[in-house]
């Protein structure tokens, strides 16, 4: 059975929080493996009414037999950490890596404080500091932390166990491609490299491994912070438009552009996308709100849809139609 890997195209908040259930839902892994920098990152999920947002605990949560494991390459605060657990009850399947890198309220501190952090307008939940004292080599691991002792485990080791006896497993990255240390918007860009490759490195799944990666990609991109964002629109435009998002974690209000499709089609490039899901199709054309099938689309969103495949040059499986988990259209059988 395959290993499948999420990730953000565009500058994270792309929906992948909600694209990570629904696949969870559907394909019922047996692991859900959170790689990506850290609790940065704020994921959506909406189910019935209810609202999570989820920063370390992988978005997977709502498929209850998965066990939810974060890979090594992850910085782990164990205040947020501890705290979804308690809060999503999932204390008898959450796990960590014994390898994690801790954020202290030290690097907090810095990330908050520190001038040219500022400027690029980080989330200030920690990771770039703490990352810098994962490099120098004096950072602490889970290991050292009693309060994580129960929730310890070697994330590389379960998952391999589980492919090799042919379950499924779902691998969910964070932030977005343009956030990339390497291939992002340098030196707009986050503390760690956000592709395909550095999220299966990030719960230490071997490239060979991997069967298929899920690239998502919002209608109207959106970036939080400073730096470039070739397609912006103006606030205006985003407000006539009726798309006002703010961000999970900061609550800062999120800048809105126009589909850039070019960026699309490199980013599906790096992150070596066998599929595209494409969420916000709503904001593209409300009639399309809470449609959950193909030839239900309005002609305008099949028109976009179609766009998307021949820029990007992969397929578009997964389309969500508003916030809701059960709001999407699945084409995978179709199409696949
Ligand atoms: P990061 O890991 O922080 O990059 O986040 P994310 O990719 O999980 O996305 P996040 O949850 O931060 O932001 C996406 C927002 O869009 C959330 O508020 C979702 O509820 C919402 N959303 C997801 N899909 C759709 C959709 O198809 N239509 C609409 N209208 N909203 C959506
Ligand atoms: P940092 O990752 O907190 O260091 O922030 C660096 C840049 O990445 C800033 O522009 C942040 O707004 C952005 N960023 C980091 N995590 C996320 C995320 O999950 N969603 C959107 N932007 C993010
Ligand atoms: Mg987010």
């Amino acid at each position: 059975m395959p290993a499948t890997i999420i990730v953000g195209g565009f500058w994270g908040d792309e929906g992948k929080g909600k694209i990570v259930a629904h696949v969870a839902n559907t394909d019922k892994p047996s692991i859900i493996a959170r790689g990506g920098v850290g609790p940065n990152a704020g994921h959506t999920v909406e189910i019935q009414g209810q609202k999570f947002g989820v920063r370390m605990i992988p978005s997977g949560f709502v498929y209850k037999p998965a066990r939810l494991l974060i890979g090594a390459g992850v910085l782990v605060n164990p205040e947020v950490f501890l705290k979804e657990v308690e809060i999503l009850k999932v204390a008898d399947r959450a796990k960590v890596d014994y390898r994690c890198a801790i954020i202290e309220p030290k690097h907090c501190e810095f990330d908050r404080s520190a001038d040219h952090l500022r400027k690029i307008g980080t989330t200030g939940s920690g990771c770039g500091p703490a990352n810098v004292d994962r490099v120098n080599r004096i950072v602490k691991q889970a290991k050292d932390i009693p309060e994580l002792k129960n929730f310890l485990t070697d994330v590389p080791f379960e998952i391999n166990k589980a492919l090799e006896k042919g379950d499924f497993v779902l691998v969910e990255g964070s932030q977005g491609f343009a956030l990339s240390l390497y291939y992002g918007t340098y030196p707009y860009v986050t503390s760690k490299d956000t592709t395909a490759s550095a999220i299966a490195s990030d719960v230490g799944l071997g490239p060979t491994k991997v069967d298929d990666v899920i690239v998502v990609f919002k209608c109207f991109p959106t970036r939080v912070g400073a730096g470039p964002f070739p397609t912006e629109m103006p606030v205006e435009e985003a407000e006539r438009l009726g798309i006002v998002e703010y961000g999970t974690v900061t609550g800062r209000r999120r800048r809105v552009g126009y589909w850039d499709g070019e960026l699309a089609r490199y980013s599906a490039m790096i992150n070596g996308a066998t599929q595209i899901a494409l969420t916000g199709i709503d904001k593209l054309d409300k009639e399309c709100y809470g449609v959950n099938e193909w030839g239900k689309l309005t002609a305008k969103a099949k028109e976009f849809v179609e766009r998307v495949e021949s820029e990007v040059k992969v397929p578009v499986t997964l389309i969500s139609t508003g916030p809701e988990l059960s709001q999407i259209i699945d084409l995978r059988k179709e199409k696949l």
